[in-house]
């Protein structure tokens, strides 16, 4: 029987960058906002987007593909020139600046707080995909037609700690996992993330309202819509898949 479990904290990310991941398929969730922008990217024709761990590494990014574009945040606002010694980064954190005017066919280098932190937490994995609540159900349905014994659902939480709205996608994506018949064996870490989900599931939309970061998105007038942007479910009928060329969108061959 396959198991799944869950990080549910930043603080478990060093354990599980250290541990033997080679046949397990990792599934990171920062729906406020790295993964949903990330999704929305791809959606809209990003050809791929390659997380970075700080902005030094996107600025040398910069030098060696000088048509790649550079997004990311700091604080929740795009990158600017103070922090980079003089370099605008050219798009910021919300999934609505990735239109497809804007990424169509492009490279994106992005940084961000936590969720690009957790996306190369999960390097040394089988597989590693990014989820939300965007693309929740052809992320499950890839997940379940996977041989990986240990499915992980990696939340990336805000700074060093947990972050309701990735507990809840988890916990989504576990029930829609772990009917009877699809056989899973859940620990603890994902039973807690599945409860949390039943506990909300009639208003999602108004449940990452009232978190940290949903309320802290709300305070900035311009990324206030962000918040109901990514507690869509399903728009995005896409499964994102690290590769070592980045993180693209999967298409079966
Ligand atoms: C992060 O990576 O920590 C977030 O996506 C932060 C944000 O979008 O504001």
């Amino acid at each position: 029987m396959k198991s799944l479990r869950a990080i549910l904290t930043p603080a478990e990310l060093p354990g599980l960058r250290q541990s033997d991941l080679a046949d397990r398929l990792c599934v990171v969730f920062d729906v406020l906002r790295a993964t949903s922008t990330f999704i929305t990217a791809l959606h809209h024709g990003a050809n791929r987007i390659i997380p970075v761990s700080d902005i030094a590494e996107a600025l040398a990014w910069r030098e060696k593909a000088p048509q790649a574009l550079l997004a990311g945040e700091r604080h929740g606002v795009r990158i600017s020139a103070d922090l980079t010694g003089g370099i605008e980064f050219d798009l910021g954190n919300s999934p609505r600046e990735f239109t497809p005017e804007v990424v169509c066919g492009r490279t994106i280098v992005s940084t961000t707080t936590n969720g690009t932190l957790a996306l190369n937490a999960c390097a040394g994995a089988a597989v590693v995909l990014a989820g939300s609540f965007l693309n929740l159900t052809a992320t499950a349905d890839f997940i379940r037609h996977h041989p990986a014994e240990e499915v992980i659902l990696v939340c990336a939480g805000t700074g060093s700690s947990a972050a309701l709205e990735d507990v809840l996608a988890a916990g989504a994506l576990a029930h829609r996992l772990a009917s009877p018949s699809a056989g899973f064996k859940l620990a603890d870490s994902a039973a807690i993330a599945w409860r949390t989900f039943l506990s909300g599931e009639a208003s999602v939309a108004e449940a990452l309202s009232t978190t940290d970061n949903g309320r802290r998105l709300l305070g900035i007038p311009d990324l206030r819509a962000d918040v109901a942007f990514c507690g869509q479910f399903d728009c995005y009928p896409l499964v994102a898949r690290q590769t070592a060329a980045g993180l693209q969108r999967f298409a079966p061959t």
